[in-house]
């Protein structure tokens, strides 16, 4: 019998999907369930995929690639969508796709499988990962495929003797790894719906957070943060620190309409503490030790890796060759930066480093003011000399007889 390796969640429909797998495909499944830093019971969820049916089920580990090969380098390139989303299962999905792959291989089977409808970006992550990395790979999505309703589901899993797990009654759909955690469906539908607190798991309401600030201190090498209050940790080790203590001061909570790949406008609560103070911090650390020519370009190269992030692109030229710019600006940002946590805040206030491009004697308006001011009126009548000489022809700021 063909074999197939299923990305295996241990939620419903991926626990139907290995019956339906056997069923419609009369393929043997492999369930494969990645650790990206989703707290769970990952031998519980192995020891329910050979329940269902899986000849097989592996668990893999895969924190610190996710953290060190996916994570830190969205980091340095400042990669957020439309603003707002860190992009935590953005990342994750061509990691796992990688992982299904190579499973795949080392299993003899040329298929493989996910749990995604077609309605979202998940789908598009996983099979465009895969076409780059197997292009003759076949890919099935059988929750695309076999049209069951959320009821049909799970009266299909009763059918065929798969528990039902309980979170099933939650309205809830939430993905979440390290970088950060989603909460979609049920009442958050509605955009003008204020979010229930209970969709909340590791951000703590402001009104209920401490009433002291909380200073944390973030030491950054080349673009990577290495230390947490001067004491150097692994990258998995970090973010989880400072997931716990920004969550404990309400710090990184969103609320965004984006725009999915599919054309549908969603409704996104996210949590990322974490995410939202190592952007913040890296971003400060950047303005003082990038030129300001660097930072301009930086940002168009920022929204575009967001975008190619969020789009499924990751195993693309195109993302290589940004990620080589990312990493070539990388080279001087080292420093620390010192950020206070307040009541859902967080808010940058000191930075240093070896690399500074910030001048005292420059920037001063006291005693040792280096700055040449008879230079500045010179250097303004060039910089002026195109808008005067336009004023001059043309006028600027009347509307003529002509125009209207
Ligand atoms: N909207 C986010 C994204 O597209 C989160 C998706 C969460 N995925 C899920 N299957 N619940 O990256």
């Amino acid at each position: 019998m063909e074999k197939v390796v299923l990305a295996y969640s241990g939620g419903l429909d991926t626990s139907v999907a290995i019956k339906w797998l056997k069923e419609r495909y009369n393929r043997e499944v492999i369930a494969l369930t990645i650790d990206v830093g989703n707290e769970r019971d990952f031998s519980a969820i192995q020891q329910k995929a050979l329940k269902v049916g899986a000849i097989k089920a592996v668990v893999k580990d895969a924190k610190e690639v996710f953290v060190n090969e996916f994570i830190f380098p969205a980091l340095q390139a400042g990669a957020v969508y439309e603003g707002q989303y860190p992009l935590a299962t953005a990342l994750a999905r061509p990691l796992i796709a990688r992982l299904l792959v190579e499973v795949a291989k080392a299993e003899g089977a040329t298929a493989v499988a996910h749990g995604c409808t077609g309605k979202g970006n998940d789908q598009v992550r996983f099979d465009v990962g895969v076409a780059a990395l197997a292009p003759d790979f076949k890919i099935i999505a059988p929750a695309r495929e076999w049209g069951m309703t959320r009821e049909e589901t799970i009266k299909y899993a009763d059918r065929h003797g798969i528990p039902v797990p309980i979170t099933v009654a939650s309205p809830y759909s939430i993905d979440e790894n390290l970088w950060g955690r989603s909460i979609e469906c049920g009442v958050l539908e509605d955009p003008w719906a204020e979010p229930p607190e209970e969709v909340y798991a590791w951000t703590k309401s402001p009104d209920k957070t401490p009433d002291k600030p909380a200073y944390v201190e973030i030491g950054f090498e080349h673009g990577i943060p290495a230390t947490l209050d001067g004491k150097r940790l692994d990258g998995v080790s970090l973010i989880r620190q400072l997931n716990e203590l920004a969550g404990a001061h309400g710090v990184g909570r969103i609320d965004h309409v984006e725009n999915r790949l599919v054309g549908i406008k969603s409704r996104e609560i996210y949590e990322a503490p974490a995410g939202t103070v190592l952007l913040r911090a890296h971003q400060a650390l950047e303005a003082m030790t990038l030129s300001k020519a660097q930072l301009r370009f930086k940002q168009k190269v920022a929204m575009e890796m967001a975008d190619i992030i969020y789009n499924g692109l990751w195993f693309s030229a195109l993302r290589e060759d940004l990620a080589a710019f990312v990493a070539s600006t990388q080279r001087f940002v080292t420093g620390t930066v010192r950020l206070k946590l307040f009541k859902g805040n967080c808010t940058v206030v000191g930075r240093k480093s070896p690399f500074s491009l910030y001048s005292f004697s420059l920037a001063t308006y006291d005693k040792g003011d280096k700055f040449d001011q008879s230079a500045s009126p010179g250097f303004i009548h060039i910089w002026g000399l195109p808008v005067r000489t336009q004023s001059q022809v043309q006028g600027i700021g009347e509307t003529t007889e002509e125009e209207t």
